[in-house]
């Protein structure tokens, strides 16, 4: 069977289906992905040296510049049919969980409800020091910005190389893993752990694993089903499969 067959034939009787998204489904959004993001402007930094707890020790100023400039690509962009297919996805499975590295929020915009946002949210801001979030008219002017109640800088609530994830979301991400029947990896490296650990995590409790990705990755050689493509085309055709 072609290998697109056989995920829409798994997939329309899936009662319980687990999705991980990276920077690859908004990559058709006008979102550069994570590592083609280094252009223009900041085509002389590596993303190593500025999405580091460390960078914005060192330099807070232009740590918080490179996020303006991000959450200004990603203010002008909407979602794509790929998130829109994964919305469409989740009405129709019964227990559907959405996953994502992704920091833009398309997703949710698109309409999906139950996503698990592993590395935060760029729209977000908190006190670097206390981690509360700060809302943008309450921000004491500056670049960066500083908290109302302590004077310490603000800084995105998004997960930096090298930073632990946000209690209990990656915990949700496994349990979603080893419960599902279908287990989706959609335009991500597979190279950023502990996320990259949820589909071996699903795989070994049975799953079927499925990755949708146009290039290789380290999850290739192990899925069940691979789909070579942008998930802009491939999601739309696996989450029309019930019709
Ligand atoms: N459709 C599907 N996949 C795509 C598309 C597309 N249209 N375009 C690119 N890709 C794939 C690339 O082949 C690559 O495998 O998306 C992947 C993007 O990889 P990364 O840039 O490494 O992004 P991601 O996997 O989300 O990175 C994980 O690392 O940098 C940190 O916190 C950041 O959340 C990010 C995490």
């Amino acid at each position: 069977m072609n290998p697109t067959r056989e995920a829409v034939s798994a997939l329309r009787n899936a009662r319980s289906v687990a999705v991980l998204t990276g920077s690859g489904v908004s990559a058709e959004s006008g979102v550069p992905t994570f590592r083609d993001a280094q252009t223009g402007l900041w085509e002389n930094y590596d993303p190593m040296d500025l999405a580091t707890p460390e960078a914005f020790a060192r330099n807070p100023e232009l740590v918080w510049e490179w996020y303006e400039w991000r959450r200004k690509l990603i203010g002008e962009a909407k979602p794509n049919p790929a998130h829109e297919a994964l919305s469409e996805l989740e009405k129709r499975v019964p227990d559907f969980t959405l996953i994502t590295q992704n920091v833009d929020g398309l997703h949710r915009e698109a309409g999906s409800e139950n996503v698990l946002e592993l590395h935060g949210n760029i729209h977000r801001t908190v006190c670097s020091k206390e981690r509360t979030t700060i809302e943008p008219e309450n921000f004491i002017e500056g670049t960066p910005p500083k908290c109302p109640n302590c004077g310490a800088f603000l800084r995105p609530d998004v997960v930096w190389f090298g930073e632990t994830l946000p209690v209990g979301v990656m915990e949700a991400a496994s349990e979603a893993a080893r419960n599902c029947e279908i287990f989706i990896s959609a335009g991500t490296s597979s190279v950023v752990y502990p996320a990259a650990s949820l589909p071996y995590e699903a795989m070994e409790s049975g799953s079927l694993v499925i990755e949708i990705n146009p290039d290789d990755t380290p999850l290739t050689a192990v899925a069940d089903i691979v789909l070579r493509g942008s998930a802009g085309e491939i999601l739309p055709a696996l989450s029309s499969s019930g019709e």
